[in-house]
């Protein structure tokens, strides 16, 4: 179910990320820190951010064996963002492990789960990563999806378009978090995009939206605009 808008926050400094969120200062969002930025500045970043009283996704991919794994769950923990993600790849261990430690210690913080990359078509999948070779992308990313619930994740990072089949096999608790979001198709360079409504339709429960907003002429009004479509009217 449709429950908010996650602003990509693709910077390259603190500074841009911090002027950007200006115009956000009578309304706390939701955010997404990635590498580029996270890197770059390191915690101070996520300090500055939650001092503002916005919720933070911190998008690292995490994926290590289970001990360091464990090590970076405790790290992302005390930090006190809101939604962190590793790479399922990683295993049911490792996967199993971080859960684990999230609900003995911030039990409200979502863990997430990356099937594969969107970066990696079929044949990547095969030639290069030696993914069962009978199986499709979509197959492989069912089965990734169904590892991170057996693991205790909170759900996974999807396209729109794969949410219900998702939801149908996993239940509708599974949590699903969607880039590819535009409100007209046919702009940048995401492929398989979808509408805000459209992921409210399918069953997303929180879009992550970049350059829409980022580069918007008024980004305030262009978020309020999203978010309504996408909550529909709630
Ligand atoms: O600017 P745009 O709305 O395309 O940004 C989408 C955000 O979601 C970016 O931070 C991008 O890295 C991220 N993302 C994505 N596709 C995925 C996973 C993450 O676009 N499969």
């Amino acid at each position: 179910m449709a429950k908010d808008v996650i602003i990509a926050l693709d910077f390259p400094s603190g500074e841009r990320a911090l002027d950007f969120l200006k115009d956000f200062k009578d309304e706390e969002v939701y955010v997404k820190v990635g590498m580029e930025l996270f890197y770059k500045e390191g915690p101070s970043i996520i300090r500055e951010i939650k001092k503002l009283g916005h919720k933070i996704f911190l998008d690292l991919k995490i994926h290590d064996i289970p001990n360091t794994c464990k090590g970076a769950t405790n790290s992302l923990i005390a930090l006190d963002v809101d939604m962190i993600n590793y790479h399922i790849a990683g295993g049911k261990k490792m996967l199993s492990d971080a859960s684990e430690i999230v609900k003995n210690e911030k039990s409200d913080l979502i863990t997430l789960g990356v099937t594969m990359l969107t970066s990696t078509d079929e044949d990547v999948m095969h030639r290069e990563l030696q993914i069962d070779k009978d199986k499709s992308l979509d197959e492989v990313v069912l089965a990734y999806a169904n590892i991170a619930k057996e693991a205790n994740l909170s759900g996974i990072v999807c396209s729109a378009l794969e949410v219900p089949k998702i939801k149908e096999n996993l239940g509708k608790d599974f949590i699903t978090v969607t880039p590819g979001i535009r409100k007209v198709k046919g702009t940048d360079d995401q492929k398989r995009v979808v509408t805000p409504s459209e992921a409210r339709e399918l069953g997303s429960d929180y879009i992550v939206v970049g350059r829409p907003i980022t580069k918007a002429e008024d980004p305030l009004k262009e978020y309020r605009e999203i978010k309504k479509d996408f909550l529909g009217g709630k």
